[in-house]
């Protein structure tokens, strides 16, 4: 069979590879994650912070991880076991298939309200003859203790369904069709919601900042957290996805597409979301739920709204669905290996246990909503210590294998960069820059800058 490779399964085609980079890429987090986490940042002066580490350090480790892993052809432990043996620079590894199970276990969470939703708008939509009270709508949904977990299950399901099929004919497949289609509704969206009366009031929080919330530590701690959420980084998804590459395709061109379709989207949500937010008077600061309180009510107003709630959430589901994938392969990639075991069966038995981790998640809403911790519900403290942690840490260790690991020679051969103003460029940034970059906005969230 001419798509192994060391007994290991390969893309395609390079544009099957881009693809599925961006399915990763693009999901819950440009939508669903993107728009309460600038509502509680505060807008405009968040996003100048956040594009800045997309471009400064972002996009350079998103390189780094496709260099890793396409030169190591392993998942994202064997990578750094491969080409760094012995060394520590494999915890980086194990940090990442941590994160891969803490970050689908609360993803499923919220990919499988998206789920409820769509199908909900087969019947009208959410609160269909309630008067469209969305925010108790919501509220009520999640805090219940079953549905929202028979939701999760069936999103994990799918999820387990797909990469037991296997990277090329599940994953590669999957992305090539769903992704155009939330591009182009998502546009729309924004175009419509952008007629709304809150367009004024939304394009001066997204785009004129507060100067002096750039005084907050934690604008640039969220920021960076989500800079790493949302472009797949800093726990080896791109590693993995990386090794299914064989060694003659480009990568900087790869990566470029990647962390510019991700950022525009997110922008484009931002247009979709933010007019809806100020229109009906909602609170930008009202946390996960943002996105399912006001895209009903944009679906409300519209003529035909139904259908368009039905296709958004289906394609939110859809872009959940490219992104959970890519979350569960770098953990049953990893245990594939170790074990011995078949695709079938690891993904099968990590899904079920990612889904149990999950449970807290999801209850935490509901019957355990008392829990907190640092002030945190369940969920948040998920996705915190995945996010805003792990995530970065895991990205500073692969910033420092690229620029001090390993020969640099080497390093640029592997990239496809080579001996160029862009290689230079890219070296200093992983040596010094990001490295000094991450552990500054570190130092300061905890308060000791
Ligand atoms: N980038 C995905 C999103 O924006 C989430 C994700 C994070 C996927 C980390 C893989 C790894 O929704
Ligand atoms: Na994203």
């Amino acid at each position: 069979m001419s798509d192994l490779q060391n007994g290991r399964e390969q893309w395609g085609s390079r544009l099957g590879f881009i693809l599925a980079a961006m399915g990763s890429a693009v999901g819950l987090g440009n939508i669903w994650r993107f728009a309460y986490v600038t509502g509680e940042s505060g807008g405009a002066a968040f996003l100048l912070i956040y594009i800045l580490c997309i471009l400064a350090i972002g996009i350079p480790i998103l390189m780094a991880e496709f260099t890793i892993g396409r030169r190591a052809q392993s998942d994202v432990v064997g990578s750094f076991q491969t080409l760094a043996p012995g060394r520590p620079w494999v915890l980086a590894g194990f940090l990442g298939v941590a994160s891969a199970f803490i970050i689908l276990s609360f993803y499923g969470v919220v990919a499988g309200w998206s789920l409820h939703y769509f199908v909900q708008y087969f019947s009208g939509g959410p609160d269909v003859g309630n008067g469209g009270d969305y925010g108790s709508y919501f509220g009520e949904f999640i805090s219940s203790p079953l549905a929202p977990l028979i939701w999760q299950f069936f999103f994990m399901a799918l999820t387990v369904g797909i990469v037991f099929v296997g990277v090329k004919k599940g994953i590669e497949k999957s992305n090539k069709i769903l992704m155009p289609l939330l591009a182009v509704l998502v546009l729309v969206l924004a175009g419509y919601s952008l007629t709304l009366g809150g367009a004024q009031e939304a394009l001066s929080f997204l785009f004129t900042p507060d100067w002096s919330s750039l005084r907050d530590p934690n604008v640039y701690f969220a920021a960076l957290g989500q800079a790493f959420f949302s472009l797949s980084l800093g726990m080896g998804a791109l590693i993995t996805y990386g090794s299914y590459l064989s060694k003659k395709d480009k990568l900087p061109g790869a990566a470029a597409s990647v962390a510019g379709l991700d950022t525009l989207f997110a922008i484009v949500a931002g247009l979709m979301i933010f007019p809806a937010v100020f229109a009906f008077g909602i609170e930008p600061d009202s946390g996960p739920g943002l996105v399912f309180i006001t895209l009903p009510g944009i679906f409300d107003s519209m003529a035909g709204g139904g259908l368009y709630g039905l296709a958004f959430f289906f394609l939110l589901s859809a872009a959940a669905l490219s992104s959970g994938v890519s979350l569960l392969e770098v953990a049953v990639a990893y245990f594939m290996r170790k074990f011995q075991w078949s695709r079938q069966k690891t993904s099968i038995f990590v899904g079920l246990i990612i889904f149990a981790i999950g449970i807290p998640s999801s209850l935490g809403m509901g019957v355990l909503d008392h829990v907190s911790i640092f002030g945190r519900d369940i969920f948040d403290t998920m996705d915190f210590i995945a996010s805003n942690v792990f995530l970065p840490i895991g990205g500073l260790i692969i910033a420092l294998f690229i620029g001090w690991g390993w020969k640099k020679a080497d390093v640029l051969e592997a990239s496809d960069l080579g001996d160029s103003v862009i290689g230079t460029i890219w070296m200093v940034i992983l040596r010094f820059f990001a490295p000094i970059a991450i552990f500054i906005i570190f130092l300061s969230s905890i308060g000791i800058l």
